[in-house]
């Protein structure tokens, strides 16, 4: 989809649609502030208004033919009440409308901009919010169908009618809405493939051309090569299978002669393609929803695409462990004790807890480059889905600067992110017997912080360091606004919002 923004003193008429988003003022719909922004050309909407028949209420749509561009169609929609409206509910709003103009088969769509006034948002945020509302609703997820025209890319260009002065921040928000809601996409479509075609080699691969494309470096390291540095945690976990391990490290280094100080994040990602359990068997049900345990590697690669795009003051380190966990002849089993590549030993006691063994090894090599900040985002436990359901993500550290750094960052970008304990008590519960560590807590309770305390002793202690559980939200059932079923993206938007922040 292309956008552009286009000062409504010329106002550009030549579209197939002409969207105006509308708030509610209690019993009917308040359009005052929106009808001029079309330079008079728009159509006359103050009879549906007085009608009462379009309240704008939020997500209500109302498509009318009234003429006054050249295809003649208008379509309202809802965005609540003003006090309520955030910059989700926008997101939402341009969904809604991005599929109904698909439905209508418009390719061009204007969309008048509302005077913001006093309303929350301002006019970049809502350029911003809207392209990516639009951009994410529609994200495509019939890769694999055969038969489909692979051309319907409709709607295929978006005009923002923009007061004068507003266009240049609104433009600034645009440029800013792509790059998220590539990085997103480029997240879900990693999350989507399925588990024999997105292999760890070929999770490698992607990773490679992504790297290629954005202008950074890449390399990844092979078993031969994992072994020398004795990464026992990602070979152990690939062991079972017959599609081998790969450790892939991405580089950016943030442009110009400024750009040695600028603070340095390593981005760690689980990225285990398949996880059955390993000899440790998952149950049947849902197991297919474990091709999504690579929704760590995903996010942390959208978003470092995110950085790239925008250029950001920032040096980042995206390492991500791949495996399959498989019942091989030779998969770990339960009592096996690994040397991870930190030197500790680990006692394995349950082969599906494999996220934090392949962590440890990514952890630890992302430390040896000394950044300022480790940000690692993982499918971990589903002890945290129990917790908190599929809308937050937990997060938990040492740093509670960059907790709140994160928390601050999701609001934003409706990745909602919620902090759970990480205390000592946590880290004794997985002291091993027969070996440093072990790969459980004690029982059932707390999975998510055991797991995160299991991951701390990988983690330089001087080191600011947030760990993001996104076992619920990385993956959907049922299409949401934004979001068709399969992989969300969650995270890329999240931790490209956090280095922002971190920057600025
Ligand atoms: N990949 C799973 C966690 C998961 C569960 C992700 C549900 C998404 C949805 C992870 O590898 C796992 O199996 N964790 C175990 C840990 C347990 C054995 C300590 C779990 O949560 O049951
Ligand atoms: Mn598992
Ligand atoms: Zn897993």
């Amino acid at each position: 989809m292309r956008w552009t923004v286009v000062k409504t003193g010329a106002a550009e008429t030549a579209g197939d649609l002409l969207v105006f988003p509308v708030f509610q003022k209690k019993n009917k719909a308040d359009l005052r502030p929106i009808t001029s922004l079309t330079g008079g050309h728009g159509p006359d909407l103050g009879p549906i208004i007085k009608s009462g028949g379009f309240k704008g209420a939020e997500g209500s749509l109302l498509p009318v033919y009234c003429g006054g561009i050249k295809a003649g169609w208008t379509l309202l929609v809802g965005l609540g009440k003003s006090e309520d409206v955030g910059l989700e509910t926008i997101r939402k709003a341009a969904a809604h409308v991005a599929k109904q103009a698909r439905k209508m088969d418009a390719a061009q769509v204007l969309v008048a901009v509302p005077a913001t006034g006093a309303v929350v948002f301002d006019d970049e945020s809502f350029a911003r919010c809207w392209v990516e509302g639009a951009e994410m609703a529609l994200s495509p997820i019939g890769a694999m169908k055969t038969g489909q025209s692979k051309a319907k890319s409709v709607p295929s260009a978006w005009k923002l009618l923009a007061a004068a002065d507003r266009a240049v921040a609104m433009r600034r928000g645009v440029k800013e809405a792509e790059a998220f809601a590539a990085g997103c996409l480029f997240a879900r479509e990693l999350v989507n493939a399925p588990p024999n075609v997105l292999t760890p080699v070929a999770l490698a691969d992607r990773a490679k051309a992504m790297a290629k494309t954005e202008g950074l470096t890449c390399k990844i390291l092979n078993v031969p090569q994992m072994k020398k540095m004795n990464m026992g945690g990602i070979l152990g976990v690939g062991q079972g299978s017959r599609q081998e391990p790969r450790l892939i490290s991405v580089h950016y280094k943030a442009p110009g002669a400024k750009g040695k100080k600028a603070p340095s994040v390593a981005l760690v990602g689980k990225g285990i393609t398949f996880d059955t359990g390993g000899i440790s068997l998952k149950p049947g049900a849902n197991m297919d929803h474990m091709k999504s345990d690579m929704g760590g590697s995903a996010a942390v690669l959208g978003a470092v695409l995110i950085a790239a795009r925008l250029k950001l003051p920032v040096n980042i380190h995206v390492v991500v462990p791949a495996a399959e966990n498989m019942p091989d002849g030779l998969a770990i089993k339960p009592a096996d004790v690994l040397t991870m590549a930190n030197g500790k030993t680990v006692e394995v006691l349950n082969t599906d807890a494999e996220g934090r063994l392949v962590l440890a090894d990514g952890l630890w090599y992302a430390g040896r480059e000394k950044p300022d900040h480790i940000i690692d985002a993982a499918t971990l436990t589903g002890a945290c889905v129990v917790a908190l359901g599929t809308y937050f993500a937990g997060v938990m550290g040492n740093s509670a600067e960059l907790i709140d750094t994160l928390r601050q960052a999701g609001g934003e970008t409706h990745e909602r992110v919620w902090p759970l304990p990480l205390v000592d008590e946590f880290k004794d519960e997985v002291k091993g017997t027969w070996s440093d560590l072990k790969n459980l807590g004690n029982g059932r309770e707390a999975g998510a912080e055991t797991a995160a305390a299991f991951l701390s002793a990988f983690v330089d202690e001087d080191t600011s360091w947030a760990h993001v559980d996104i076992a619920g939200p990385s993956f959907t059932t049922s299409s949401q606004p934004t979001c068709p079923k399969g992989g969300t993206g969650f995270g890329a938007r999240l931790i490209a919002r956090t280095l922002q922040i971190l920057v600025s």
